[in-house]
């Protein structure tokens, strides 16, 4: 099990103790390795799913973050911004993210998928300019690349996990302070088990039979409560809902079935030197003596 530690500052720093590797799962996508880009094929919906979660990332990222780069490019609106594309399988994701301008680095535990991703992306050499793919797990990566990212996305990724509150940990460790969380995920209801599983899998066979295990999918509150507690503080929930008969999806109100959510990283405490003393707490206030005089430092400066 995690640890989760809360200190009087209301950080809270979870000890990543477990994997979030279900080998039952990897094995899944092993045999799907070289099918990522058959449009027609298992992925077609994820490949579809781009005209929603593309605009989304995008939308947000430019909103949000684009004012801290002065690397804008035209036609790019992504330049300047580091992303990981956590379980980027073939790259369907990672891919038009790097058109957009970022910098990602896309990563899954499949070898074979990411020799997929690569091979695929090496008829786009100025894209690869940008995206880099590398097998290993978010655990194995957070060793190293603290801090390391302004945006982490999930997409369609986390109802494969073993373990939640190591992957929250986790992206909470490679995100800047104030950077962004995406996820793409199946809300755990009776809809989600009659739709997802036993429509799209069983009568429709939109994806393999197997593709999902419905004890791991995970309702927007629980969502929600597991990444606050590590300190990734959700912004917005949208609900998504796919066509079988068009193969397109839509956002709609209802996140019963499939949804997306934007989280964000609570920037730092301020630094010692920046908070109020205990001496400055107790004449907060008494009349300022210096009103008039230099501009206070540190508050919300971050
Ligand atoms: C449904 S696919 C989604 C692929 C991609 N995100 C997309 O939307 O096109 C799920 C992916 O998660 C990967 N995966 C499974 N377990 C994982 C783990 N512990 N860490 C990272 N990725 C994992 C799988 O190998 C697979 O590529």
């Amino acid at each position: 099990m995690s640890r989760a530690i809360r200190h009087a500052s209301t950080t809270v720093v979870r000890a990543a103790a477990q994997s979030t590797l279900d080998p039952s799962e990897t094995k899944k996508f092993q045999l799907l390795a070289n099918k990522w880009w058959d449009v027609q094929g298992e992925f077609a919906p994820l490949h579809s799913m781009n005209d929603l979660r593309v605009p989304f990332i995008r939308c947000v990222l430019v909103d949000n973050l684009l004012n801290v780069h002065s690397s804008r490019q035209l036609g790019r609106p992504l330049s300047g911004i580091r992303i990981l594309d956590v379980g980027c399988g073939g790259g369907l994701l990672t891919e038009p993210l790097g058109r957009l301008g970022a910098d990602v680095l896309g990563i899954d535990p499949v070898e074979d998928s990411i020799r997929t991703a690569e091979l695929h992306g090496s008829f786009d050499p100025a894209l690869m300019e940008r995206v880099q793919y590398r097998a290993c797990t978010l655990e194995e990566l957070s060793e190293e690349e603290a801090e390391g990212f302004d945006a982490v996305v999930a997409s369609e990724v986390v109802e494969h996990l073993a373990d939640l509150d190591t992957f929250a940990c986790c992206c909470h460790q490679v995100l800047k302070p104030g950077g962004s969380l995406f996820i793409t995920t199946i809300n755990k209801t009776n809809l989600s088990y009659a739709l997802g599983i036993v429509a799209a899998e069983r009568i429709l066979r939109i994806v393999p039979a197997g593709t999902h295990d419905w004890e791991k999918f995970i309702s927007p509150v629980d969502l929600e409560r597991l990444l606050e507690s590590s300190g990734l503080f959700v912004e917005s929930v949208r609900g998504m809902l796919y066509n079988p008969v068009t193969g397109s999806w839509s956002w709609t109100e209802s996140t019963a079935i499939n949804y997306a959510l934007h989280a964000v990283k609570q920037r730092e405490e301020p630094p010692p030197d920046c908070a109020q003393s205990p001496a400055a707490e107790a004449h907060a206030g008494e009349p300022d003596p210096g009103a008039g005089g230099a501009p206070g430092v540190g508050a919300g400066h971050h």
